[in-house]
């Protein structure tokens, strides 16, 4: 190290493995990211479309600037060859079973996740719930490991089954907690109205969730814009991916409109067409 840098500079090149991880994920062309989620079953189990995860991920990982899946289905059913940047989940303990899934621990060591090579590793806090303080105290500790190898920490602000909460005013303060424990990236959901106050009152980046599938495609990009528009940084989306009929023409007309400022118009078109090309792909981006 060159101990005569500035104070600062040599906090940056400290933090090179945290901010080059991060920057593989939201890409510095755009300053931009769309994550595939494909992680649900560490509470789920075999979800709807995601019975077969390889089968599902294949056809999505080649437009996914990184793909978020638990340590099972990495080993299992992720190519080591592929090149996107995995977020690992490392936080569970509970099942769709029960009532109450807030009750998560941490369930992969820090020491995994440099052994498997991901980019970040994301856990759920459960803000207002009966075990809120567990999993920001768990967040904590993340944060701390992270810090000190580099790994990035992403805070997904989690509601179980009370998908209810998802307001401004519930949304703000659970985004804003996440920051001051330390995360690095923060992934919630959009919401209306005043979704820019959840941005502007959360100082590190944040991805939306989809959520459950919405009703048409329409209704995921326009979400997809108006999140974009009013502030985030992308979207980490699963089931309106991967759930619709036409996976692939869902994410090349999300891309659309994450990199390539679309409209929700011109997102349905690229959609329609990519669609009717069927599942065959023929351009994977570089
Ligand atoms: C599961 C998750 C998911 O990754 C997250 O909800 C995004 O997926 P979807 O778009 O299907 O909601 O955190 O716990």
């Amino acid at each position: 190290m060159n101990w005569n840098m500035p104070h600062k500079e040599s906090h940056y090149q400290q933090q090179w493995g945290l901010r080059n991880r991060l920057s593989r994920m939201i890409r510095p062309e755009t300053g931009r990211s769309v994550m595939l989620a494909c992680d649900h079953g560490y509470f789920m189990g075999p979800t709807t479309r995601l019975e077969n995860p390889r089968k599902t991920i294949e056809p999505l990982v080649p437009y996914a600037n990184a793909l978020a899946v638990t340590r099972g289905i990495l080993r299992n059913c992720v190519d080591p060859n592929w090149d996107t940047p995995v977020i690992l989940r490392v936080s569970g303990g509970s099942s769709i079973l029960r009532e109450d899934l807030s009750d998560e621990e941490l369930t992969a060591s820090m020491k995994d996740a440099i052994r498997l090579n991901v980019s970040a590793v994301a856990l759920s806090i459960f803000i207002g719930t009966q075990h809120e303080k567990q999993t920001l105290v768990n967040l904590g500790r993340l944060v701390d490991e992270g810090e000190e190898f580099g790994m990035p920490v992403m805070a997904i602000t989690a509601v179980g089954k009370e998908l209810e909460k998802r307001d401004a005013k519930y949304l703000s303060l659970a985004c804003r907690i996440a920051a001051e424990v330390g995360a690095h990236l923060v992934k919630t959901y959009y919401c209306e109205p005043d979704f820019s106050k959840v941005v502007n009152g959360c100082p590190v980046p944040l991805v939306v969730a989809g959520g459950p599938k919405l009703k048409t495609e329409s209704d995921v990009f326009e979400l997809v814009y108006n999140a974009v528009n009013e502030g985030a940084v992308g979207v980490d989306m699963g089931r309106n991916i991967w759930q619709n009929d036409h996976p692939v023409a869902m994410i090349k007309a999300i891309r659309a409109i994450v990199h390539e400022d679309a409209t929700v118009k011109e997102a349905i078109e690229v959609f329609n067409q990519e669609s009717r090309k069927g599942m065959v792909e023929t351009s994977i981006p570089a």
